[in-house]
């Protein structure tokens, strides 16, 4: 089996970083993973999914991110709990396992966390299966069973369509694990096949997107929030934003910032707020107008419907109307063109950021 990544695919193709090309890939590379999957059923097949009494993520960095998505799909859709841990920590702590499935995601397939973590799962008895991107890696060989990305090469350090990628295939596993009924999961489908063309429209307002970057460019610190799937979209943008930019940014549950991180709040500190359209959305618009008060600057993710809001933000960016589960999509795509505009505005080198690696091959 062999996926045609030709030279071509490998170069800018006319973008100024690879960065902006991968982000430009995501409707393509959404399509494709869906085909992937959905052409034929997906191989959660009995022999997976039978007797799960809870699954554990093994991941690192922004795949870590992809698994505590995944950790909110599942437990939300299937009711299987689910754990999420760290490859680095896992190692040395060893939880109990019992009768766990393993789920280690890694774009590059090479993490040596990840890798030794998955050997360690396997010994402990679990049933490992890998999301990988790179096909033939060493994750390949390690795990039980593996499912691929289809994101093809991603050249710029930080993740981002390899990232969304991870996503889908989260999706169509909590949908294939479900206990929603048959006609709801083809619902849910049919609107994940729709992604590309939501994703075509937040790319549409990146001239906006820009305009925001150019503001937040001047600050050093941020903060990003979110509740319920909104924390993992926070702790993702958070960390493309440190990666590229250099700022130093937080991502925080907004439920928890009046535990401490208030304290940071304030004209010096721009605060991005991620809100879905669920059941956290009253609460959350409550939270922004807790930060408005400390005079940050706020600027909302936000449904384009969403009339709200504006009240209370410096600024709006509008994301296409979802289910609310897929707003981790959208969400994500605005917040890594946020992320890679204020590095420009910047003049950071952005493909290759200082003391980073593509691929962390070492422990
Ligand atoms: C490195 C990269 C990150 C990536 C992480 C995990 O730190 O710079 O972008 O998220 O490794 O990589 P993996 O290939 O295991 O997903």
């Amino acid at each position: 089996e062999m996926i045609p990544w030709s030279i071509e695919d490998a170069e800018r193709g006319g973008y100024e970083h690879f960065m902006l090309k991968e982000i430009h890939e995501i409707p393509k590379v959404i399509e494709d993973t869906l085909f992937e999957y959905l052409s034929e059923d997906i191989e959660m097949d009995a022999s997976f999914s039978a007797g799960i009494s809870e699954i554990v993520f093994i991941a690192c960095g922004t795949s870590y991110h992809a698994s505590l998505v995944g950790k909110y799909l599942i437990e939300k859709l299937t009711g299987i709990p689910v754990r999420v841990e760290f490859a680095s920590e896992f190692i040395y702590h060893q939880p109990p396992m019992h009768r766990a499935l393993t789920i280690a995601i890694t774009q590059s397939g090479e993490t040596a966390d990840t890798l030794e973590a998955m050997r360690i799962a396997k010994k402990l008895g679990a049933k490992t299966l890998a999301i990988v991107n790179v096909l033939g890696s060493t994750a390949t060989r390690v795990a039980d069973h593996v499912l691929y990305t289809r994101a093809g090469p991603e050249i710029s350090v930080a993740a981002t369509k390899s990232f969304i990628a991870q996503l889908i295939v989260l999706y169509l596993i909590a949908l294939k694990l479900s206990r929603l009924p048959g006609s709801e999961v083809n619902r849910l489908i049919d609107e994940l096949r729709a992604m590309p063309e939501l994703v075509r429209k937040v790319l549409e307002r990146e001239g906006e997107i820009e305009q925001i970057a150019v503001l937040i460019s001047g600050y050093e610190n941020m903060m990003y929030i979110g509740r319920g799937i909104g924390v993992p979209i926070a702790m993702e943008g958070a960390l493309k934003m440190k990666e590229i930019s250099y700022i130093h940014a937080e991502a925080y549950p907004a439920g928890e910032l009046k535990h401490g991180s208030f304290a940071l709040l304030g004209e010096k500190t721009p605060v991005i707020a991620s809100l879905v359209p669920d059941e956290t959305y009253e609460i959350m618009l409550n939270n922004i107008k807790e930060v408005k008060a400390r005079e940050s600057v706020v600027v909302a993710v936000a449904d384009e419907d969403d009339q709200e809001v504006e009240k209370y933000v410096d600024f709006v960016i509008r994301v296409p109307k979802t289910e609310h589960i897929f707003s981790a999509i959208t969400h994500s795509v605005v917040l890594q063109l946020l992320a890679y505009h204020t590095a420009r505005k910047r003049g950071c080198e952005i493909d290759k950021p200082r003391n980073l690696a593509k691929s962390v091959t070492v422990e």
